[in-house]
Order: structure tokens, then C-alpha cells, then sequence
């Protein structure tokens, strides 16, 4: 049987899974790499490591299932969204990346809505509004910050976009993730020249845009032999991880959503019309199903708020967890359960990066509010825990509003692995949610595009339909439902309170 590889160049690490025709994994490795912030509110990572990670992941998952090299018949390429990869004329990497996390580049985003005719101009030529995160602000960082540096740039790439460059020697990119550099047409699905004339970026700076599932580039001889490959083998144009996650978990037609509390918590809909939010607090890029879009919202801080929680406070839990041969959350949503809906009136808002959807905030900070003496622990895990699950009603609402359907919520990451996380967002999203027999993530979801670019399937359609399936749904609980329902508004209360503060703050701090 034929075999397709995935792989995802994630925050964290790397994750490469070679996938059988039928959707079958065969095997899967994960390299870690470190992520830097040589000042507060950046986020950085050497494209070598992706590299050094990529190339290992792929030996090991070769190695590990065995497989004859001459069974790969397609790569398909995934990665974080909006990093910036500088390189030079003689293709070298300039300086580290910029993530889609950092939050450098408020002046740029300003510049940007200016040179582009106000903020709502520019929602209407790229369907999103200039925020931190996104490529575009980064380019202009560069070339106002560092211009030594800018004066040196031939091209500016997208991190699974770099590692193609690697792979194949070649420049290209796709919709979906080149959908998150601000500077595509998101309703043509190409790039906007009308705002690259406006920001003066010479359009030779990005490289052809393909659709998801088509054949961009082929494995070079060098690279292939030194991963014990044979050479030529097609790499499909790939996604963007949040629209690779999306075919892996079935969501391919009207009505299907999913919500993933990763680090990050992401709340992704299909959507068969290009619809963006005026207001831009939620994304729309294209999807990876050729000719359709995506609505999402991303919150900076979801389950990172409780990693972030099990760093600093979890230490007696962990140590506690290990002695029992347990894991820390395990732990940790347990003495949440024992602690009623609403956490006896604390509150958390989760904006510990700043915050995407809905506020397009980086100077938003996150607070416990609400303390009294009767609080200990458990009220604040669990506060943090309902803090980050308001916030992804906050972005399920918006895509409501837009009048684009939300029939089913599939969820994903660590959110979807807790039973009670997946009854919290049951009864906070007011609507059932289901699980999925298996999740690979993004490197399912490309290793799909790979097996439907070279053939093996009619349409991406079809190879997620036929690759997902639901084992579970949790209903919701009507009572707990209108509990939620008196806290929820109080929330969204506290932010706008605490917004005039936060800019203060951050004008103190410097
Ligand atoms: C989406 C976004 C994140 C990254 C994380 O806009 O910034 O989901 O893609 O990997």
C-alpha cells in the first residue's frame, strides 16, 4: 500500500507521521526545539531547528514503521501559522523568525491600517484586520527596526514553507497559511498587489501561491538520499496547522466546527461563503478544501493558562502525580470538579499573551478577580479552567452572529481529553460536543492532502470523511447551562472594566 507522510512544524516541536492509504497510521516521532524571548512580548525560534527536527522525525518515523522507501508516494506539509522567515540572495537564513505569538509589532500594525486606507479598507482587500501576530507587521518590523537586515531580504517565507524550501529547493506556499500574512486577496486566493503597492513590498518578496492539495515541488536528490528516500517524491502545497487540524478532524462542510484548547485554543468553522467579521475579531483565511473558506477565532492563552497554572502553583501536584503514577492534570481538574459552576464568584480572564479574539488586545493581561477568603486552590484551577473556555464562547458567538451554522463541535487538544472539560464546554457552549476516535493533528490532516494531490482519493472531501469518525458526545447539562449562562456576561464585564488599565500598565511597565 501506498504511504504518505505528514509533517507538522509545531510551536513546541515537530511531528512527522507516515499514514497508509486507508488513513492508517504507521508511525509517528516528535522533536522539541526551544521557542526564544529575548525581550518581553517576543517570540522567536531558529528555522535550523525545524530543519534538524524535520530531517530526524523523518528517519525515525522511516525506521520505526518500517517502511520500504519506495511505498512513500507524497509529502504533505503543515506549521504554526504567520512566522517569518527572512532569507538572503544567497537563500541563508537572516535572523530567527518571528512566531505567531509575538507581540513586537504594534506601530507596524498602525502603519499598516494607515498606508491601507483606514482599518475597515483593510478588512475589505484582505478580509482581517493588522494584528501583532500576523506576517505582514513583521515585514514592516524589519524594515523600520532592523534595516540592515531588511536590506539584505530576497524572501520572505512561512515556516512549513521554509522547510519545503529544504526539501525541495523550491519557493511556494498555499492558501490557507498564506491567507495569515495580511497580505492576500482571501476572496481570489492570491496575492494582493494592490496592498503590496500600498505598504511598497515588492511582490517578488513572496513566493507562488498553490492551492492546498496541489503538487508544489518534488523531494531534491540530496535531500532524498540523505533521508534514504527515493528523489522526486511530490510535495502537495500542505496547510496551515489550524486548516491541516480541521480536514484531520472532519471538518469539511457547512455546520462543522471544531474547538481545540492547544496552548493556544482555536475555534475553526467551515464555511462554503467567504464571510469575514467587520469588527475583525475573528480570522477568515481559505480553507484547505479547494474553493472554500474558514472562519477562526484564536485565543492567545487557552490551555496555556493551565499549563502556565501547573508551572508556577502544580509543584505539590506533580510531585503528588508521580508518586501515583499519574498524570498533574489528572490531578488538577479533580480538585477542580469539587468546587461548584461559577468557582463561588472568582473569576480568570486568560489574556496572558495579550489576547486575538475577540479583543485584538496585546496590551490585555490576565487576573484571578473576585478573591476572597473563602477561595484556596481548586477555585483558582478551576476559575482559569472556565476563564479559557469563556473565551472560546466568546469566539463561537462571534462566528454565530456572522450566520454561519455551528450544527457540530468536534473537539481537540487537551480540552477534549479531560471528562470534565468536555462537560464544561458542552454546557458552556450551550450545545453538545464530540470527540474523535484518534487525533493526529495537523500532520494527519497533510499526510490526508498528500494521498488526494498524488491520487488515492477523489477529493479531500472524501479522504476526511472516509479517515474521521466520532466515538463520543456529551450532551449538555441544561442546569449547568444556565448556571454558566448568569457568570458568562460578567466575564466579558471584567474585560472592558479592566481595558483602560491595561494600556497603563503596559505604558509603566515600557
Ligand atoms: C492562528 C494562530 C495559531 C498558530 C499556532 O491564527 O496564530 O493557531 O497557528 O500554531
Amino acid at each position: 500500500m501506498s504511504v504518505y507522510l505528514g509533517i507538522d512544524i509545531g510551536t513546541s516541536g515537530t511531528k512527522t507521521l507516515a499514514m497508509q492509504e486507508d488513513g492508517k497510521i504507521l508511525a509517528s516521532a516528535t522533536e522539541i526545539y526551544p521557542l526564544y524571548s529575548p525581550k518581553p512580548g517576543w517570540s522567536e525560534q531558529a528555522p535550523e531547528d525545524w530543519w534538524t527536527a524535520t530531517k530526524k522525525t523523518i528517519q525515525t518515523v522511516l525506521a520505526k514503521g518500517s517502511i520500504k522507501p519506495e511505498s512513500v508516494k507524497g509529502i504533505g506539509l503543515s506549521g504554526q501559522m504567520h512566522g517569518s522567515v527572512f532569507l538572503d540572495k544567497k537563500q541563508e537564513v537572516i535572523r530567527p523568525a518571528l512566531l505567531w505569538n509575538d507581540q513586537r509589532t504594534t506601530e507596524e500594525c498602525q502603519e499598516i491600517e494607515e498606508r491601507a486606507g483606514g482599518r475597515k479598507r483593510l478588512i475589505k482587500m484582505v478580509a482581517n484586520p493588522a494584528l501583532t501576530g500576523f506576517t505582514a507587521p513583521k515585514i514592516l518590523w524589519l524594515r523600520n527596526k532592523e534595516p540592515k537586515h531588511f536590506a539584505k531580504v530576497t524572501q520572505v517565507l512561512l515556516p512549513k514553507d521554509y522547510i519545503r524550501f529544504r526539501l525541495s529547493g523550491v519557493y511556494a506556499t498555499e492558501v490557507s497559511d498564506a491567507s495569515g500574512t495580511l497580505l492576500m486577496d482571501v476572496a481570489k486566493r492570491q496575492w494582493n498587489n494592490k496592498l503590496l503597492e500600498k505598504l511598497e513590498l515588492d511582490a517578488g518578496l513572496l513566493p507562488p501561491v498553490f492551492e492546498s492539495q496541489e503538487i508544489s515541488s518534488a523531494l531534491s536528490s540530496d535531500i532524498a538520499k540523505e533521508l534514504g528516500l527515493p528523489a522526486g517524491v511530490p510535495i502537495v502545497g500542505g496547510a496551515a496547522d489550524n486548516a491541516a487540524a480541521a480536514l484531520g478532524s472532519g471538518i469539511v462542510k457547512k455546520g462543522a466546527v471544531f474547538a481545540s484548547m492547544g496552548t493556544s485554543g482555536v475555534v475553526f468553522a467551515h464555511s462554503d461563503e467567504m464571510a469575514f467579521d467587520e469588527g475583525g475579531r475573528v480570522h477568515t483565511f481559505c480553507h484547505a478544501v479547494k474553493g472554500k473558506w474558514c472562519v477562526l477565532g484564536c485565543i492567545l492563552s487557552a490551555g496555556g493558562a493551565f499549563q502556565w497554572y501547573r508551572d508556577h502553583f502544580g509543584q505539590a501536584e506533580a510531585a503528588d502525580a508521580k508518586k501515583q503514577g499519574t498524570d498533574v492534570f489528572s490531578i488538577l481538574t479533580q480538585q477542580a470538579s469539587d468546587v461548584p459552576i461559577g468557582s463561588e464568584g472568582l473569576f480568570f480572564l486568560p489574556y496572558l499573551t495579550g489576547e486575538r479574539t475577540p479583543h485584538a488586545d496585546p496590551y490585555a493581561r490576565a487576573a484571578w478577580i473576585g478573591l476572597s477568603l473563602r477561595h484556596g486552590k481548586a477555585h483558582l484551577v478551576r476559575a482559569v479552567m472556565e476563564g479559557a473556555t469563556y473565551a472560546m464562547r466568546d469566539a463561537l458567538e462571534i462566528v454565530k452572529g456572522m450566520n454561519i451554522p455551528v450544527k457540530e463541535i468536534r473537539l481537540t487538544g487537551g480540552g477534549g481529553k479531560s471528562p470534565l472539560w468536555k462537560q464544561m464546554q458542552a454546557d458552556i457552549y450551550g450545545q453538545s460536543v464530540s470527540t474523535l476516535s484518534a487525533e493526529e493533528g495537523p500532520a494527519f490532516g497533510v499526510a490526508l492532502l498528500a494521498a488526494t494531490g498524488t491520487g488515492a482519493y477523489k477529493s479531500i472531501e472524501e479522504a476526511s470523511k472516509a479517515t474521521t469518525h466520532v466515538t463520543e458526545t456529551t450532551p449538555t447539562d441544561k442546569a449547568a447551562k444556565k448556571e454558566y449562562d448568569r457568570y458568562y456576561p460578567l466575564y466579558g464585564d471584567l474585560y472592558r472594566s479592566l481595558k483602560p488599565n491595561y494600556e497603563q500598565i503596559a505604558k509603566v511597565v515600557g
